[in-house]
């Protein structure tokens, strides 16, 4: 199977985990775009829905979904997006499509966060894949020399964010201790989110593989 039909099965697999009548968090991407594509498909119709990201609230929008400010609403039962990498604990690394600031406040009001993934996402130790970190323009070279000094080589992406920020995709990093490293470079002045996903990682994930979806899903805590 191509990468591309392993991200339309898990897609199809998370339509499952949406509620009619209920608000639902959609996050950003290749593989959130097969999702919306499923949703519709599956005649499922959600109360509303928060997106995080201009990207998918058209696509949202043009297939006649509403589309609500986070504002607008008190609380999401599902968030269901993608990820760059997941790890054992459900950390994920998130941001190659530039969303992640909105993703991850997003992902904070929801009850359920629903990774869906192709299975080339699945990782030992997060890292491998460039970690996207968010910064106020004044402050990219601020922070970049702040992130050399965790180890990391920081290269600017010619892209700018929906929040008028930019993004530095940091290379080289072993991230052995996301929840830490995650709350060390969140304190970087400049920064406005990285993307590493520890201290809200995914409740649920679904794998797309070739021998079909496979689910994981984590311990509640004791
Ligand atoms: C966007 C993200 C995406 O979830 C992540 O980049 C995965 O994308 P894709 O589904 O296209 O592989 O974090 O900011």
């Amino acid at each position: 199977m191509t990468q591309d039909e392993l991200k339309q099965l898990v897609a199809r697999a998370a339509v499952d985990y949406v509620k009619d009548g209920e608000v639902l968090g959609v996050g950003t991407g290749s593989t959130v775009d097969f999702f919306i594509d499923a949703l519709k498909e599956s005649g499922k119709q959600p109360s509303a829905c928060v997106s995080s990201s201009v990207r998918s609230t058209k696509k949202l929008e043009a297939l006649g979904f509403k589309v609500v400010d986070l504002n607008e609403v008190e609380s999401i039962g599902v968030y269901v997006d993608g990820a760059d990498e997941i790890d054992g604990g459900f950390s994920m690394i998130k941001g190659g499509g530039g969303a992640l600031t909105r993703e991850k406040i997003v992902a904070s009001v929801a009850e359920k966060f629903v990774c869906i993934c192709d299975g080339s996402k699945k990782v030992e130790v997060l890292g491998k894949f460039p970690l996207p970190v968010e910064v106020i323009p004044m402050a990219v070279q601020s922070v970049a020399r702040k992130l050399r000094a965790f180890g990391g080589e920081p290269v600017e992406r010619d892209f700018t964010t929906d929040n008028g920020c930019r993004i530095l995709d940091v290379k080289g990093l072993a991230i052995t201790a996301p929840h830490a490293l995650e709350a060390q470079i969140n304190a970087i002045p400049g920064v406005v989110t990285v993307g590493l996903f520890a201290a809200r990682g995914a409740d649920v994930l679904l794998l797309g593989t070739s021998e079909g979806v496979k689910c994981f899903e984590k311990e509640p805590k004791e």
